[in-house]
């Protein structure tokens, strides 16, 4: 297919053809194309909807779906040729059409413009994208519940500030990034009922003069309804800002995550085991084994921040309506979505065949002076206030620095020492599982409440895949 004069779906008013640079500057096929079936599927609908009204023969009707269901079936088989003369998705494929049926096919574009055509197309695409996303995302939730069910009883030191702070157990640990994910995954659920409006009929801006039956062309696509504003249908992206900015947060968790599993696997922390699949080697040093796949994650984390702000800055000050700034929406908006894809996809593989190194974790515990708060708590129970405690409990660690010894490591004696309240229930108090288990409150790291948050969120996780 080529283009001697000029293009031929709205050369009409044009003295000379575009100038060969301009025709590959502006074009976007080589990016939109991916949007095919989206577009197909949009044509179907809207001919089947003029048929109905009348506007277009039946017959017409059977031609042009027929002839579109022939051409998905090229581009599937790779034989489908992509001309940057006619610039984008939309024209590559009605052109074809044309070419395959004949009138027909330049029939099928009445009472529609390319861009509320483009405009559906997009939200068709991200709607399947965000189904296609969230399997993946809970697939991943799925894969941290069971391993926090399995590490329920896991004690790991609880840090702020990266300084050991109380004891926690790894299942606890597990069961707040899946708090994290679960809001992200609410957050693409609302996200993907405000792309779920349909273009179509808005036209080029201000609607048409058919008399289209938009309900019916939604109902056929699937659609909540038709868009309300037809300005607005063809020139909003609110909704790729809104999910790229959803998938933004979703990456800065999983970056967050990642960043954890990168420290734990690291010799100084020995917390966990990445398998060797997940991971790379060296080509100078042969001991390393290193942590690519959370190091990826929270890599690409900066492109789809980037990706949130080009779309925000595509969309500031655009007049209405459609403008062919819009069409830089998509390549910010399709890396988004594969990245996020990949990252969910890599990490719901990873993260339930990561091995938890128990007494590392138990270990590592120990040191710190992890228990220093249920000490300070102990006191406080047996009436001393909270502030003489602190300072007391304060004295007994400087001595555990100096001797390098944990509190629990101490003798009741030298314990009485900073307090003759102290008792030899103590013991009890300063030992890492006495600690977790103390922390018996809804939400608390306590194993027994671990557990039951964990069944609670396997069955929400049921429910959601039930319906
Ligand atoms: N390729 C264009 C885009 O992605 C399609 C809409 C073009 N409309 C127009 N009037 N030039 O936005």
């Amino acid at each position: 297919m080529s283009d001697t004069q000029t293009n031929q779906s709205w050369g009409g008013r044009f003295t000379e053809s575009t100038d060969a640079f301009v025709a590959a500057f502006t074009a976007s096929v080589g990016f939109d194309q991916r949007m095919y079936r989206q577009d197909i599927a949009g044509s179907i609908a809207h001919a089947r909807m003029l048929a109905r009204i009348g506007v277009l023969s039946s017959e017409d009707c059977v031609r042009i779906v027929q002839g579109l269901e022939a051409i998905r079936a090229e581009i599937e088989r790779g034989e489908f040729v992509w001309s940057l003369e006619l610039e984008d998705v939309h024209m590559n494929i009605e052109a074809r059409l044309t070419e395959r049926i004949g009138d027909a096919g330049k029939r099928l574009h009445t009472g529609r413009s390319r861009n509320d055509q483009v405009a559906t197309d997009i939200r068709l695409y991200l709607r399947d994208a965000i189904d296609a996303i969230q399997v993946e995302l809970r697939r991943l939730l799925g894969g941290l519940v069971d391993l926090a069910l399995q590490e329920a009883e896991t004690i790991m030191p609880g840090f702020t500030h990266l300084q050991v702070a109380q004891p926690v157990t790894f299942g606890h640990h597990l069961l707040a990034w899946f708090e994290m994910l679960k809001r992200d995954d609410a957050r693409l659920v609302d996200c993907r009922g405000r792309v779920n409006f349909m273009p179509l009929g808005a036209a080029a801006l201000a609607g048409t003069s058919y008399p289209l039956d938009r309900d019916y062309t939604a109902q056929l696509l699937d659609f909540a309804a038709p868009c309300a504003n037809s300005l607005d249908a063809v020139s909003d992206r609110d909704f790729a800002i809104e999910f790229t900015a959803a998938a933004a947060i979703l990456m800065t968790h999983l970056s967050r995550m990642a960043e954890e599993l990168v420290l734990w696997s690291s010799a100084q922390f020995d917390f966990i085991d990445l398998p060797d699949r997940f991971c790379t080697g060296s080509s100078i040093m042969p001991q390393k084994k290193n942590p690519d796949v959370p190091e990826l994650v929270r890599g690409k984390t900066g492109r789809v921040n980037g990706h949130l702000i080009a779309l925000l800055t595509l969309m500031k000050s655009q007049p209405l309506a459609y403008n062919k700034d819009n069409q830089e929406d998509k390549e910010p908006l399709f890396d988004t979505i594969d990245t996020v894809l990949g990252c969910l996809r890599a990490f719901a593989d990873m993260i339930p065949a990561l091995r938890a190194k128990r007494d590392k974790m138990l270990e590592s515990a120990r040191r710190g002076f992890a228990t220093a708060t249920d000490l300070a708590d102990y006191l406080v129970r047996k009436g001393v206030p909270f502030r003489d405690a602190h300072e007391v409990v304060g004295k007994a660690v400087r001595l555990g620095i100096e001797t390098n010894r944990d509190l629990a490591e101490m003798s009741l004696a030298e314990l009485q020492g900073f307090s003759p309240l102290i008792k030899d229930d103590v013991f009890a108090v300063l030992s890492l599982e006495g600690s977790v288990a103390a922390r018996d409150v809804l939400g608390g790291t306590a194993p027994n409440r671990v557990r039951a948050a964990a069944t609670r969120a396997r069955n929400w996780l049921m429910e959601l895949n039930a319906g």
